[in-house]
């Protein structure tokens, strides 16, 4: 095994590792409950077989789901659960996810369904995964009225984060990644930009496990890792998921830095510094796409499943993030027009 950093979700008799790093994967077999006879891979077709942990002494079944968010339903997590029980898992045994958020997320809630919750451990292939979908517990799968809006928090066994499928990464999953990697510099107030990517990657990790230790169920703080994504979110609506999750979460946060400005929170040389991050440091420089209206992103920004009487964002000021309702749609449209002026 090569060299790993690990960082640890600490939830009492729940808690587990994550490991960061290259040529990881053989942690995974600890990561197995001891009682585990059998174990259920799930992937993808696209995830390279190599990235698939070798388990010894386990019977070992492969359930392949499919790829892009129409995959992400409750048939879905019907079929997983079926195979299952076809291939004689019981509440013993082990289901291991190998693959990105998609892969992480629908795993994820069929195993929290399956014999009403069986272990899990998550081998993250892409950044995305790494960085957010598969630390935390957070799992689910898409209804028609929304995305993620059926799932269970079920916590995994342990998370495998392993680097080297990132040289394969396709570029756009890896600027989604990126996306959601610089809400962390926010979070934290860190400039991370020094850090070499295995201890980026754990440092990120470190700071989701300290705040999913802190607040598991998103009573609190949990919510400023929605950092960015309140118009993020609407962008995804808008486009009907055209514009890839992590590259509305690069504009989400420009957005959100104009809107604190427009409220006073934070100043200009806080704005800019959001685009040295999201445009400078991971060039992401995603363009509002053409069409989008003011109106439309208002009415879509409403429809966020964590706006309860207004919309809710996460805002920066100069103590830290904040979770901030109530704001006029006036302030709002200010800062849409920023920013729109802004990139152009
Ligand atoms: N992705 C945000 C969270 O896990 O809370």
């Amino acid at each position: 095994m090569s060299d790993a950093v690990e960082e640890i979700v600490n939830l009492g008799d729940r808690s587990y590792s994550v490991v960061v790093g290259h040529g990881v994967l053989p942690h995974a077999q600890n990561m197995i409950p001891s009682s585990a006879r059998r174990v259920a891979i799930v992937t993808q077709d696209g995830i390279p077989t190599k990235y698939i942990p070798s388990f010894a002494g386990v019977d070992v079944s492969t359930h392949i789901i499919g790829a892009g968010e129409s995959h992400k339903t409750l048939s879905t997590i019907e079929r997983l659960c079926r195979e299952f029980s076809q291939a004689g898992l019981t509440r013993g045994d082990v289901v291991v996810a190998v693959g990105g958020g998609m892969v992480t997320d629908v795993a994820g809630f069929a195993a929290a369904s399956y014999h009403r919750g069986i272990p899990v451990v998550h081998v993250a292939t892409s950044l995305l995964a790494m960085i957010d979908a598969a630390v935390g517990g957070k799992t689910g799968v898409n209804i028609a009225e929304g995305k993620n809006l059926v799932g269970a928090y079920w916590q995994p066994h342990g998370v495998v984060c392993e680097m080297d499928a990132l040289d394969t990464l396709p570029e756009r999953e890896m600027r989604c990644g990126l996306g959601e990697m610089a809400k962390y510099h926010f979070i934290v107030r860190e400039d991370l930009s020094s850090l070499s990517m295995v201890d980026r990657i754990a440092r990120c990790v470190r700071i989701k496990a300290d705040i999913v230790s802190a607040d598991e169920r998103e009573g609190g703080i949990r919510a400023l890792l929605n950092y960015g994504h309140t118009l993020a979110h609407a962008l995804e609506i808008a486009t009907d998921f055209s514009i890839a999750h992590g590259e509305a979460v690069a504009v989400g946060l420009l957005y959100a830095a104009h809107l604190a400005n427009r409220m006073g929170r934070i100043d200009e040389a806080r704005v800019d510094e959001h685009y040295e991050v999201v445009h400078g440091l991971y060039g992401l420089r995603h363009a509002l796409p053409n069409g989008i209206t003011p109106d439309q992103l208002i009415i879509d920004m409403g429809r966020d499943k964590k706006a309860i009487d207004s919309i809710t964002f996460v805002l920066d000021s100069a103590t830290g993030l904040e979770v901030v309702t109530g704001i006029s749609d006036t302030k709002i449209r200010e800062a849409l027009t920023d920013l729109m002026t802004r990139l152009g």
